[in-house]
């Protein structure tokens, strides 16, 4: 049977290559893979929870959208479309709420680590895993895509679904994480993740010259020019294998080992790979860049589809707790 795939993804920073690896190149290919429905949203209404500059969230949004779409994202096959121009999910949060306890609630990871981060949690925070399940299943959705740190999320989906269908008749699906193990965590520069939080991030569509700055930069141990290096140690070799065919990484493991193969020159194949692994990408968004228009319109006609799927089991959730 066709599967209903749905996933959705933060406007909280400028996208670097390990969100590109870690997220967007696979929900990309499922447009190609998944002969059902595939949605895809961008989660303004999660990033308010942190409070951002109103400006910083409309440039990351924005930019968000122009990513995806340079990246390859078809909005025929996917509908595209903001959380914020789906009012029924405020609405799904608020009757899932009413059946969601606080203890559930204060278990959940990703709230605890905010705390422990210094944030000061307000209402919408403590409640994100309501609006993530109300995102899920107000599209019945019957697969979402995630990475690990999403998994509690997920659970939390599932267990509402169930509760919900319980008390008051079956109207949700009770949806399966897809949680990729095959996706290693993409080092940044200093070698830890690379995460906007650890100012280590390459970005996926960074100007020229600073890439190739912040490439050069990298730190590396002071083996000598001529001593053969042992290219598993490398934070420099471990990203260029992201871009670079199996034949490439394999002849540049056999320059490491040869000895006279310097870091220098390490850190110039990565740049090169980098800029052609995104050289055909960069020009589609330059193009789309032109056109603002165009990415508004794909975005409406994404949340035309979208809301009509939303308003459909609204009704039936309406009508299941009694407000008509
Ligand atoms: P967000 O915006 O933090 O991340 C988007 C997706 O990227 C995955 N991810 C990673 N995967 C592998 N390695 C990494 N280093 C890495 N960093 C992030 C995340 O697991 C996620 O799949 N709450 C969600 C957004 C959301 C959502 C939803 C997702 C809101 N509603 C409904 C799915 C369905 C979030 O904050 O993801």
């Amino acid at each position: 049977m066709a599967k209903r795939i749905l996933t959705g993804i933060q406007p909280s920073g400028i996208l670097h290559i390990g969100n590109y690896f870690g997220a967007m190149k696979s929900s990309i290919e499922l447009q190609n893979q998944n002969p059902g429905e595939t949605y895809l949203f961008i989660a303004d209404l999660h990033s308010l929870t942190v409070n951002p500059k109103p400006e910083d969230l409309r440039m990351h949004a924005q930019r968000l959208a122009l990513d995806y779409l340079a990246c390859g994202l078809d909005p025929e096959k996917t509908a595209f479309f903001r959380q914020s121009d789906i009012p029924g999910v405020c609405e799904l949060t608020w009757i899932l709420n009413t059946i969601t306890g606080l203890g559930f609630l204060e278990r959940a990871h990703s709230y605890k680590d905010k705390i422990a981060k210094g944030f000061i949690p307000n209402n919408g925070l403590f409640s994100y895993p309501v609006l993530m399940a109300a995102d899920i299943l107000i599209y019945k959705s019957d697969q979402v895509p995630v990475g690990k740190d999403q998994k509690q999320h997920l659970e939390m989906t599932r267990d509402l679904a169930i509760k919900f269908n319980q008390m008051y008749g079956d109207v949700f699906v009770v949806p399966e994480p897809i949680i990729s193990e095959a996706v290693a965590v993409v080092p940044g520069t200093d070698g830890q993740k690379m995460s906007k939080s650890y100012n280590n991030t390459i970005e996926l569509f960074g100007e020229e010259k600073a890439v190739r700055k912040k490439i050069m930069s990298i730190p590396t141990d002071s083996t000598p020019m001529e001593a053969p290096k042992d290219p598993d140690k490398c934070n420099i070799f471990a990203l260029y294998r992201l871009f670079a065919t199996p034949e490439q990484t394999g002849a540049l493991a056999s320059r490491y080992r040869a000895g006279n193969f310097g870091y220098g020159h390490a850190k110039q194949a990565l740049f090169e790979a980098y800029m052609d692994y995104f050289a055909s990408m960069r020009k589609r968004r330059e193009e789309l860049e032109k056109n603002p228009g165009y990415i508004q319109e794909v975005l409406r006609k994404g949340a035309e589809r979208a809301n009509r799927l939303a308003e459909q089991t609204l009704d039936e959730v309406r009508k299941a707790v009694g407000l008509r």
